[in-house]
């Protein structure tokens, strides 16, 4: 009888040492949301970049559409009915929505004079959202057809 009740405690002792663990564990683990609280939501993406590339099925990937000013029109057009909310009405990252966001939304300005900045990366950056990256910027693919991501992106190019 006194073994089973010291095996009890033991037992009950440990699952609330393993409880605390776990929460201290989830707490340190938040990732993006959490750890890279001081990064800037540009610099989440870049980050993860330079770790991981750009996912292949959209790394090579090149803008059918020409530059022309109508495209670039209907981009402008698609960037405020999807994207300003949070990138702001000038790209500049200052929303209303995304005023509590962490990571915050990026400032997309000059965002294409950065090697990096491939057709594909803002492509990969738009159709995927912040998946992969843990970010809450949410996935176009299903919501804007191919030719709409491509029109925006013109846009953010002119930016
Ligand atoms: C709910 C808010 C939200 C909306 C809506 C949103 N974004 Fe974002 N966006 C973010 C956040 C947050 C980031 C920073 C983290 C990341 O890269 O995912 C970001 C990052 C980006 C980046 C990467 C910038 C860089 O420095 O690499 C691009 C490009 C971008 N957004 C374009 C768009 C476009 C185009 C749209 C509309 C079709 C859009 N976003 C809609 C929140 C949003």
């Amino acid at each position: 009888m006194k073994t089973s009740i010291t095996t009890a405690v033991a037992i009950i002792s440990l699952t609330i040492v393993g409880v605390v663990f776990a929460q201290g564990g989830m707490g340190m683990g938040m990732g993006p949301q959490g750890g890279m609280g001081m990064m800037s939501g540009s610099s989440v993406r870049h980050h993860f970049v330079m770790q991981n590339g750009i996912d292949p099925e959209y790394a090579g990937a090149t803008n059918p559409l020409s530059g022309t000013a109508e495209s670039v029109a209907h981009g402008r057009q698609i960037y405020e009915q999807n994207c300003a909310t949070c990138h702001g009405p000038q790209g500049f990252g200052d929303g209303p929505a995304g005023k509590s966001l962490q990571p915050p939304p990026a400032n997309l300005v000059n965002l294409s004079r950065m090697p990096m900045v491939s057709d594909g990366y803002l492509y990969w950056t738009v159709a995927e959202g912040g998946v992969p990256v843990g970010s809450s910027m949410p996935p176009f693919k299903d919501v804007l057809k191919s030719d709409d991501i491509w029109a925006v992106i013109l846009y953010l190019q002119t930016l």
